[in-house]
Parts: C-alpha cells; structure tokens; sequence
C-alpha cells in the first residue's frame, strides 16, 4: 500500500536551530538579540549587521555547532506518532556540507524519517507542489507562501520572521501538538489514520474472543498501539465477586505498562464490544478506564480512541474529549 508523504523542514521546526544561530552572532558581533527580534528570516537584514558575516556563522554553525541544538519542543513526540501512518520526508536547505552533523543529530533524536533531503527553498517548493495531497511543515514564509500560491495547503510553523505570511493556504500554527492534531484530520493523512484504526479494531474483535463474561455476556476486546508502532490487546475479565473484574481497555493497557512502556508511549486504542444482539456501536470506554489512559497518556498528545459507529464505520475521539477537566496531580 502507498503511504502518504508528509514533508518537514528542519530549521526550526525540528531543531531549535535558532537559539544556537543567536549565539553564534552574538560570539562572533557582540550583538545580543532575542527571538522576538527576528522579525525576518535573514539574519543580518532582521539584526541589521553586514551580511558579509553571514558566512562564517553559518559555516560555524553547518559545520559542528548545529549538534548542539536541542529538538523544537514537542516535536519528537509529533513525528514518532505521524511516522506510524506516513512517511516523514526532511527537506532542509542546509548545504551537503552539513550532511554529517545533520545525520548525527537526527540518529541522537531518534527522528524516525525514511529521508533527508538537501534542497534549495526552489527545490523545496517543486517536490512539495509536485506531490499531490501532501503537507509540508516550513518556518520560512517566503517558501511557505510560494507553495500556496502554487494551490497547495501548507503548514506555516509560527514565528517572529514569518508574521507577514497570510496567503490563505498557509495554516500558521504555534506548536507541535497543533500541528500533528491538524494532520491527524488533513485529507489523505485522515483517511490513512482511520485505515490504521480499522486494523486495530480488527485485532480488537480478535480479542473479544477471549473476554470471559459469564455474569454480563457482554464481551469487549480492546487493541491498543504504542508510539513505536507495537499492538497490546485486551478482553474483559469477569470475576464471581463482580469486583475484581477487569475491562478491557486497562487489560491492553496493563500488558504494555508491563512490559515496560512508560507515560506518553501510549498512542492509539480501539474498542469492540458485543451483547446479544451482536457488535455495540459507540462502545465507549468506562470511566474507570479512562482514569487509566489518563495516567499514562502523553498530556500533549491525547491517546487516539476508536469506537464502532455504525455498521461500516469507526469514530474517532481523543481522550481529552472522554475525559476533560481530568483528575491529574496531587
Ligand atoms: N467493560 C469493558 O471491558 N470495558 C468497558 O469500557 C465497559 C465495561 C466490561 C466490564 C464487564 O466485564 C462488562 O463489560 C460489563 O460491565
């Protein structure tokens, strides 16, 4: 099966390049500036410096000092979990010369993409115009507006020095968790989601078969997938005492914390559920259940939560919405 692409640009939208490329500037000019300060994309127009020093900082910065960068915060999380239903492509304009540091910083993040790519913003702009239904997350306005000239929506990461970008194909979004929740509903990205609910709902009915329910003949199966890509299922497990009975949803749940997954490795459940007259649709989860996935979901990324809607379909919700106003620390 063909997977859809989605494209990302690595300045400042993965690497927080920006902080180290203000000390660089600062070492070498003595010229101390903060973020807000960056109101264009080009240094030494926005810092009003010559922009003869331009070289040096960026040979500095392309050569080694671009490793000591930390990753855009959140964005490692985002991309783990868009990787399990696309595939990440990086284009960066940084030169070929910086293709080690940059393959070294990538690998020390765990960046799970399929490719880098070293491209010119023209270049940039041709493969992300050419590929149909495909976004491209960019900081750079110029390149982010050429792109929605062109037709094509584009993701346009927040910042100082792209404020005076406004086509109306550019979507300006301030953080990652924005960004991945917009692709999580972005056309084909939508639909390869929901494809990927589908298997788990399948494995989820697989599970059903197990559930021991003498006392309820209710049975639920859940399927649930971590962050990096493995499937725990679950049933529930009835007891003659009625209370020590277990759901489904923490079974699956358990099983993964068990074998060692932590807080916010929890990335997508799908419940199936049966009484008498046959599969349940909107089987939503207990609230007790949901106080679980509550303990281990990420607190930026809501655990993905599917349900049968009616005979052909599943719906999908984030946990937030089953459990808002949550109950998360003493
Ligand atoms: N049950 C689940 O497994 N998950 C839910 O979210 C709701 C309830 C089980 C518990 C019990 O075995 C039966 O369904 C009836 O409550």
């Amino acid at each position: 099966m063909k997977r859809n692409k989605i494209f990302l640009d690595l300045d400042n939208v993965i690497c927080d390049s920006d902080k180290v490329v203000r000390g660089l500037i600062t070492k070498h000019l003595n010229i101390s500036a903060k973020k807000q300060d960056v109101v264009e994309f080009d240094y030494w127009r926005a810092l009003d410096y010559p922009k003869r020093h331009e070289k040096d900082i960026w040979k500095e910065f392309h050569s080694k000092t671009c490793l000591i960068a930390k990753p855009v915060r959140y964005s490692i999380d985002a991309i783990r979990r868009l990787a399990l239903f696309a595939d990440v492509h990086i284009l960066t304009a940084r030169p070929r010369s910086a293709t080690s540091p940059t393959k070294k910083w990538l690998t020390k993040h765990k960046i799970p993409c399929v490719s880098l790519r070293f491209s010119t913003e023209s270049q940039k702009i041709s493969v992300v115009s050419s590929s149909n239904q495909a976004l491209l997350v960019e900081d750079r306005g110029e390149t982010a507006e050429e792109i929605a000239r062109a037709g094509k929506k584009v993701v346009l990461f927040d910042n100082p020095w792209n404020k005076a970008f406004g086509h109306k194909n550019i979507i300006r979004l301030k953080n990652w968790p924005s960004i991945y929740y917009y692709v999580c509903g972005f056309q084909g990205y939508a639909k390869a989601l929901m494809q990927l609910h589908q298997r788990l709902f399948e494995k989820a009915k697989l599970a059903m078969r197990n559930s021991y329910s003498p006392y309820s003949h209710y049975k639920v199966g859940a399927a649930l997938m971590t962050t990096d890509g493995r499937v725990f299922s679950g049933c529930n497990i009835e007891n003659v005492a009625f209370s020590p009975t277990i759901c489904a949803e923490r079974t699956a749940i358990f099983k993964a914390i068990s074998e060692g997954y932590k807080k916010g490795d929890l990335f997508a459940l799908s419940i199936a559920a049966r009484n008498s007259a046959g599969l349940v649709d909107d089987a939503n989860p207990c609230g007790v259940c949901r106080q679980v996935m509550q303990e281990f979901s990420s607190p930026h990324y809501p655990l993905q939560i599917s349900v049968r809607d009616n005979k052909d379909g599943l719906k999908l919700r984030y946990l937030d919405m089953y459990l808002p106003l949550s109950f998360r620390k003493l």
